[in-house]
């Protein structure tokens, strides 16, 4: 937690956007996994937690902007809960400890929502997507749960992101401890991983990393041999001489601020000349993004720099043919990396996603609807204090390739033949997490191997 003085200040700058009304932000539930009693670990909301502070289930941040006050409301301990939890600060110190002097009780939310609606005044309230809030919502405001997301204030949206977008020296201090933590878990696996070993155990080492700093998982890990399964969750399988392991994986700080890291590294220790090949071109894909991050240029300018890059190595490689900037425009290039370079990055690891991709990615603008730029979630201008994530990609996805080649898709660009040999590369991805600066970027966190030859002398350790 921060100092209450940050909170003060964020709910006063929010509270500045609007004339008149209240501005409703709940706070997270305890989510059941199997019954009442068994739940999901706890993850607070991102943005009641970057105004309210509090990492505690059950609370309801108000602002009210007509009367400048404002409130949470929850639950007092009780005795209970001290028996069953330990005693604990009570939640009005709690309150006062991120600056909010009026503390109700939870079930007085109904009653005080429903005087604000029934005066006619406006409740501004963001995107929801905790079936928990929405039910609760449709209940305080009378309507049905499926109108909730119906009557989202779109100020209220913009308002957020605009404040969250741009990370303070503290959030990015933060940051930066949730990448150093989150550089320790790659560094773990790739000092430990061997043939013979489950993707669980190298899924297990590198998690019980992120525990053993107090911190938990921005997301859920992706420790697989099958780098081509984009989101692959799978962890069963046992890694090979000749395979490659991509790792996928963050650590969230206590304060809730996120790292997000991408590796992949050789099961045998060394590349193959081919691995070693496509992994070159993967970090001149990261390293064009790196040369080009600076404020006025848009991300999607980038995505589409970098995807050249691509288009160029594989055009050398006689998997594709043509000129690049035709195969980049057309989508070509997709084929081998369908996802976006980035998003943002924060409290969320794609932050505040939540709220809405196109407000917070490319503030209001429409996204591109073309295989492999519709998933690019961030493509704005980018301006100082932006926080984002860059991974590249090289993928052969089997199955899509299949689907393209019978499809004939692209014929002039694609040397389909060619491509057959590739049918079982895999895939590989490289992510860092980088700040924009007054003139240009830096990539957060301490150094972090990225070189073939880096990667292979980190390598050697699990050999030793
Ligand atoms: N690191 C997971 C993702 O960016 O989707
Ligand atoms: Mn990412």
């Amino acid at each position: 937690m921060f100092a209450r003085r940050t909170y003060e200040k964020r709910r006063l700058a929010l509270r500045n956007n609007f004339e008149d009304g209240i501005i409703l932000i709940c706070g997270n539930s305890l989510s059941p996994a199997n019954y009442r009693d068994n739940t999901f670990p706890f993850v607070q909301d991102s943005t009641f937690l970057y105004y309210f502070g509090l990492n505690k289930e059950n609370l309801i941040g108000v602002i009210d902007i007509d009367k400048e006050q404002e409130y949470i409301f929850g639950n007092e301990l009780t005795m209970d809960d001290i028996i069953w939890s330990g005693p604990q600060i009570s939640l009005g110190d709690q309150c006062k400890l991120v600056g909010v002097e009026n503390l109700l009780p939870y079930e007085d939310i109904k009653r005080f929502l429903y005087e604000v609606k029934h005066s006619g005044r406006k409740i501004h309230y963001i995107n929801q997507y905790l079936p928990n809030n929405i039910i609760n919502i449709a209940d305080w405001l009378e309507i049905k749960p499926n109108e909730v997301n119906d009557y989202v204030s779109e100020k209220l949206s913009y308002a957020v992101v605009e404040q969250r977008n741009y990370k303070t020296p503290e959030e990015v201090q933060e940051i930066i401890k949730a990448v150093n933590v989150t550089r320790e878990m790659h560094l773990k696996a790739m000092k430990i991983a061997k043939p013979g070993m489950k993707e669980y155990e190298v899924a297990a080492a590198l998690e019980n990393v992120a525990k053993s700093k107090n911190c938990t998982l921005s997301f859920l890990t992706i420790c697989t041999v099958n780098g081509q399964t984009l989101h692959n969750h799978y962890h069963g399988n046992t890694l090979k001489e000749g395979d490659l392991l991509l790792i996928d994986a963050g650590a969230k700080t206590e304060s809730g601020y996120c790292g997000d890291m991408t590796t992949t590294f050789p099961v045998s220790g060394k590349f193959t000349p081919l691995q070693k090949e496509f992994y070159n071109l993967l970090i001149s894909m990261f390293d064009k993004a790196s040369e080009l991050i600076r404020p006025g240029i848009t991300y999607k300018e980038i995505h589409l720099e970098v995807c050249k890059v691509l288009a160029k190595g594989l055009v050398e490689k006689n998997i594709l043919k043509g000129n690049v900037d035709e195969i980049v425009e057309k989508g070509v290039h997709a084929l081998f990396m369908p996802h976006g370079l980035g998003h943002m990055l924060g409290l969320d690891v794609h932050d505040m996603e939540n709220i809405g991709e196109v407000i917070v990615g490319y503030n209001g603008e429409a996204k591109s609807t073309q295989f492999g730029l519709a998933s690019l979630r961030l493509g704005r201008e980018l301006e100082e204090d932006f926080v984002f994530t860059v991974e590249p990609g090289i993928y052969f996805i089997p199955e899509l390739i299949k689907k393209w080649k019978n499809e004939n898709k692209f014929p002039e660009y694609i040397n389909y033949e060619e491509l057959e040999k590739y049918m079982n590369f895999g895939g590989m991805r490289y992510e860092g997490d980088f700040l924009v600066t007054k003139t240009g970027n830096i990539r957060l966190g301490e150094t972090m191997v990225k070189s073939p030859e880096e990667v292979e002398e980190v390598r050697a350790k699990a050999f030793k």
